[in-house]
């Protein structure tokens, strides 16, 4: 589970979360002796996504409370399967929420891949399309490509055609040309992390696409759960920023473009300032500047809880 994490044969955010749950199940049922070692290495697979250690966190507790309980490894890997379909009931939830800010024939764009393929199921950003498919909208979506690793390319651009979504592919470079010759409605893309005031880590790529938003007056979405909100990061700068292998942009399918000797620099991730974003979709309903201010009443209420990251 570990490796696949590592390598993104499962990738985003909440799919890695459930990934991770199920790995811990695992662990207690082949190696229930090495289950902290387990939790430990899967904790050390991808630092920016926080539902990874929000999955974990919850494991962790099922652990503590059962340490001693002959079927262990049954509760859980039960609660594994609550995290998974959890996930797709807030997606479905948060996703209608969603739908409701896109006019009856609505352009988006959207970034990286944030739908069925990134989540237990139906997907946030993809779900909010999908959602607003079904409440008989009108679509026409925009994938960026996603440069190094192509999610929108391959992986959005496929789940959308499938659906029967009227789906383009454009380069990530031509986004802002786009909204300068075609209208635009609205931006909408995942989240990894979202700081408290709303600052908040995608997709590399995503900060520009925001920036571009703003400059023409394209309201710029994010749609994520609750569980992407990390409180212990007051901002954007607090999120760590994993960094990959300059391969990943050296290398395009088989061919090699950028030679060894030129450095090439990764961050898989970037920071997007929440003056940018003009609202987070999340199952409890939209959330408006500033942030911090819906978080902490979100959080407060006894009735969510907030799991800090790495
Ligand atoms: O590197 P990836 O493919 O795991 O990055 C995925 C994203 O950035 C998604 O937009 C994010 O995880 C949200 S998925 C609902």
């Amino acid at each position: 589970a570990a490796l696949a994490i590592e390598d993104m044969t499962v990738r985003g955010a909440p799919a890695i979360g459930v990934a991770a749950a199920y790995g811990a199940a695992i662990a207690a049922y082949n190696a229930p002796e090495q289950l902290e070692a387990a939790l430990d290495r899967l904790s050390k697979t991808r630092p920016t996504a926080v539902h990874l250690y929000w999955a974990l966190s919850r494991m962790r507790s099922v652990l503590e409370k059962n340490k001693d309980e002959n079927n262990l490894a049954e509760l859980l890997e039960r609660e594994a399967n609550e995290i998974y379909r959890e996930d797709i009931d807030i997606n479905r939830r948060l996703s209608n929420h969603g739908q409701t800010l896109l006019p009856t024939n609505a352009a988006v764009i959207t970034h990286c891949n944030a739908g069925a393929l990134a989540t237990a199921g139906y997907g946030t950003a993809l779900g909010v399309f999908r959602a607003a498919a079904e409440n008989g909208k009108k679509l026409k979506i925009y994938a960026d490509e996603t440069r190094p690793r192509f999610q929108g390319g391959r992986i959005t651009s496929y789940e959308l055609y499938e659906d029967g979504l009227d789906v383009t592919v454009i380069c990530d470079s031509m986004a802002a040309f786009l909204m300068s010759k075609r209208r635009i409605d609205a931006v909408i893309t995942g989240a990894d992390r979202v700081a408290l005031n709303g600052d908040t880590a995608n997709k590399i790529g995503t900060y520009n696409l925001a920036i571009a938003a703003k400059y023409h007056d394209v309201p710029f979405y994010i749609a994520a759960p609750l569980s992407t909100i990390d409180t212990n990061c007051l901002t954007g700068a607090d999120i760590p920023i994993e960094e990959r292998s300059p391969d990943e942009v050296r290398v395009i399918g088989c061919a090699q473009v950028i030679p060894e000797r030129i450095p090439v620099w990764n961050p898989a991730f970037d920071v997007t300032p929440s003056e940018l974003i003009a609202g987070i979709i999340t199952e409890v309903g939209i959330l408006k500047r500033p942030y911090d201010i819906d978080i902490n009443k979100i959080f407060n209420d006894g009735k969510h809880t907030a799991v800090g990251g790495n």
